[in-house]
């Protein structure tokens, strides 16, 4: 697979415009409400301009109203192919000038078409430690399972790019969260859950402020004396 070199966004010193975010939801947005929340303190310097659902009734587009963000429904089903799925949230994203694309949650696995558009420009989050338990199948509680399942003494949580696989892109960050003995799938999602929603407002930080550097597979973080 070919990957692409450089610093993402180009944005280094100075006084930085915003950033601006557009967010993919499925779900009840517990990540989107994180960044919503780190926009609005001034925690980076990047704010949510559109949240667009792929199903009806969320939780996550009440997250949004109540902040005043423009929410946008496209549900898959209305579409004859992906393409023209893809086609609306591309046009959706671009009429608000979105900068960053950010799946929180998002369930559907995005297709060459919709990366190409948006290349360099995607963040995901998944909750572990990539490249254990992802995949195509891996999303939600079956993570969590799988890792109780096998048995491990350490699970995570990746932010990586978004490239034409599902969940095999540059990662950004890492982080380790402990397997106790006496977890449950609900126990452990709720621990990995604490530290997605703070390791994702990181990710999306460092990117903002120009400080992330892609070579092929690997992301160098640029110190913040070096971004100057
Ligand atoms: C999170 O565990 C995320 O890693 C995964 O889906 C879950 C979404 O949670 N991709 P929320 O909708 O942000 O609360």
């Amino acid at each position: 697979m070919d990957y692409w070199t450089g610093i993402y966004g180009e944005r280094r010193g100075g006084i930085l415009p915003k950033l601006r975010l557009g967010i993919l939801v499925s779900g009840g947005g517990s990540n989107l409400q994180s960044i919503i929340d780190k926009a609005e303190a001034g925690y980076f310097p990047a704010e949510v301009v559109v949240v667009i659902s792929s199903k009806q009734d969320v939780y996550a587009l009440e997250r949004a109203k109540k902040h005043n963000i423009p929410t946008a429904v496209v549900l898959p089903k209305n579409y004859k192919t992906r393409e023209e799925y893809e086609d609306e949230l591309i046009k959706i994203l671009n009429s608000y000038n979105v900068d960053l694309v950010i799946l929180a949650g998002y369930i559907r696995v995005l297709s060459p078409h919709f990366v190409r558009a948006f290349q360099g420009k995607i963040m995901n989050i998944h909750p572990s430690l990539i490249p254990a338990f992802c995949g195509e199948g891996f999303y939600g509680e079956k993570v969590h399972k799988a890792v109780l399942d096998y048995g491990v003494k350490l699970t995570g949580v990746t932010v990586h790019f978004v490239d034409e696989g599902a969940d095999t892109g540059p990662i950004i960050l890492q982080r380790a969260v402990p397997v106790k003995d006496d977890d449950t799938v609900e126990t452990l999602a709720a621990r990995v859950l604490e530290e997605e929603h703070r390791i994702y407002p990181e990710a999306i930080k460092l990117f903002a402020e120009g400080r992330l550097e892609t070579n092929g597979r690997r992301v160098k973080i640029i110190s913040k004396e070096d971004s100057q």
